[in-house]
């Protein structure tokens, strides 16, 4: 017995499911490149304060002379941001369809299958990250929130937020949300862009999703495990 009087291509107006996760795919992939540049620049304060605020001021500068201050920064950010709605649009229209597919195909019990415990994780995982980079980029970018007073260096303001114990775990908690969305992200993210065209291949990219995830995450948490038991000064 139907649920609901919908018809099912009611819910199918606008782009097709197909279409939605290749945008979710690329868009995702997009960030893992991200995710390994920033953790590759964090790890610069392993080698000191002016390891670290020479990089970020590279950052600033980089390409000096063919575009202004700041440029590629800026270029980053837009593609970033592009990206950051794209894959959050995507990610909102197919979660809707999700739940209206669901109300008109079960009677009474909702079914709970893997493939469902694994697509809400995805999705409340997602939000929570959101929600985390709102809090990050406020953190150390706009110093809006400060943990430990505010610092004209970056590399101050990372090693006097990473003194102290509870933003440590702060950024573990959400380490450890990245790498779960990440560990199926990417997996899936292959899967929908057809890379998977042997089993022995689709079980090759299981392997470097794992690796992949677990190289960002522990990149990440070096920094501030290192800044905690006072190995950077
Ligand atoms: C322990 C983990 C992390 C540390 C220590 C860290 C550190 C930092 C620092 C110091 C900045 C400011 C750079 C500057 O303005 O000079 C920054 C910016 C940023 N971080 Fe992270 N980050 C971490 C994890 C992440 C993760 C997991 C994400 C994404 C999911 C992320 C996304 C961003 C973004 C979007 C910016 C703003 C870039 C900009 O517009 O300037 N970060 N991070």
């Amino acid at each position: 017995m139907a649920t609901s009087t919908v018809p099912a291509r009611e819910t199918r107006r606008g782009p097709n499911n197909i279409l939605l996760k290749t945008v979710m795919a690329a868009s995702g992939l997009f960030f893992v490149g991200y995710l390994l540049l920033h953790m590759y620049g964090n790890l610069q304060i392993l080698f000191g304060r002016g390891a670290f605020d020479d990089y970020a001021h590279h950052l600033r500068v980089f390409g000096e002379g063919m575009v202004p201050e700041n440029g590629v920064l800026w270029i980053a950010r837009i593609l970033l941001l592009a990206s950051l709605v794209a894959h959050v649009w995507a990610g909102m229209v197919l979660w809707r369809r999700a739940g209206a597919a669901r109300s008109t195909r079960y009677a009474g019990k909702r079914k709970t299958t893997y493939g469902s415990v694994y697509a809400k994780a995805m999705r409340w995982g997602g939000l929570a990250i959101l929600l985390f980079v709102i809090f990050h980029i406020l953190h150390f970018t706009t110093q809006t929130i400060t943990l430990a007073g505010e610092h004209v260096s970056p590399a101050e303001r990372v090693i006097s937020s990473f003194q102290l114990w509870w933003a440590v775990l702060i950024y573990v908690v959400a380490m450890i949300a990245v790498g779960m969305h990440l560990v199926h992200g990417i997996y899936a993210a292959c899967m929908t862009l057809g890379l998977n065209t042997t089993v022995k291949r689709g079980e090759q990219i299981r392997l470097i999703s794992i690796a992949v995830t677990t190289l960002i995450v522990v990149g990440f948490l070096i920094p501030p495990f290192a800044i905690l038991f006072g190995f950077v000064d």
